[in-house]
């Protein structure tokens, strides 16, 4: 019995840091953690111009939807590990418009993912979704409500945008 519970450990132990690798290898140059409510309390110091530009940056240099952000809300759809897990094992194999839970204008402005999958082990596909589910705590309902421009545009998540959020309300933010 101890010795069953020694080897989950070990194997806990292992798969935590090894989910962070394949991470860092398959997937960081891509997807970036990004801090909204620390970027909130450094842009509102900013002049509204400031904010502007740095925003434009941010956007430019973007190449994939912050993955905090994309953990939390297929979170939001599978809230149960072995859902969400299976979910991003098959999204990095065979990714697909069809499927994705991103964002609409996640898909616009970037495109599909490539297939990043196919060349990771079955072990590493694993560790990097359980990871991705372990990893972060964000919730979605609380970042929605920055992706769709703070309270639509009430000057709240930096206040980038001083007009209110043009599909707020609509139900285009973000969908669910
Ligand atoms: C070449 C850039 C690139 C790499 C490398 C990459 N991704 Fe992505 N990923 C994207 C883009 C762009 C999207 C948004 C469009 C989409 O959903 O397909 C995305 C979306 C996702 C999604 C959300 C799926 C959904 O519901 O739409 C998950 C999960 C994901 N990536 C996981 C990973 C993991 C895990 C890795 C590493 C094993 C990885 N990605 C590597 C570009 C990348």
């Amino acid at each position: 019995m101890k010795k069953l519970l020694l080897m989950a450990l070990i194997a806990g132990g292992l798969f935590a840091s090894s989910g962070q690798e394949v991470f860092d290898a398959k997937c960081a140059m891509c997807h970036k953690v990004v801090d909204m409510k620390e970027r909130q309390q450094m842009m509102k110091k900013l002049p509204l111009q400031a904010r502007q530009a740095m925003m434009k940056k941010f956007m430019a240099t973007m190449k994939a939807p912050p993955i905090n952000k994309v953990s939390a809300r297929i979170k939001h759809f599978h809230p149960k590990k072995a859902d969400f897990v299976a979910f991003v094992k098959d999204y990095i194999t065979h990714p697909d418009a069809k499927k994705s839970l991103c964002m609409p204008m996640a898909l616009k402005k970037f495109g599909v993912m490539p297939p990043v999958g196919v060349s990771l082990s079955e072990a590493d596909k694993n560790a990097v979704a359980s990871w991705l589910y372990d990893n972060f705590h964000g919730k979605w309902k609380e970042m929605k409500a920055c992706a769709s421009g703070g309270k639509c545009g009430s000057g709240k998540c930096g206040g980038i945008s001083k007009k209110p959020a043009m599909k707020c309300g609509a139900g285009k933010c973000g969908a669910k």
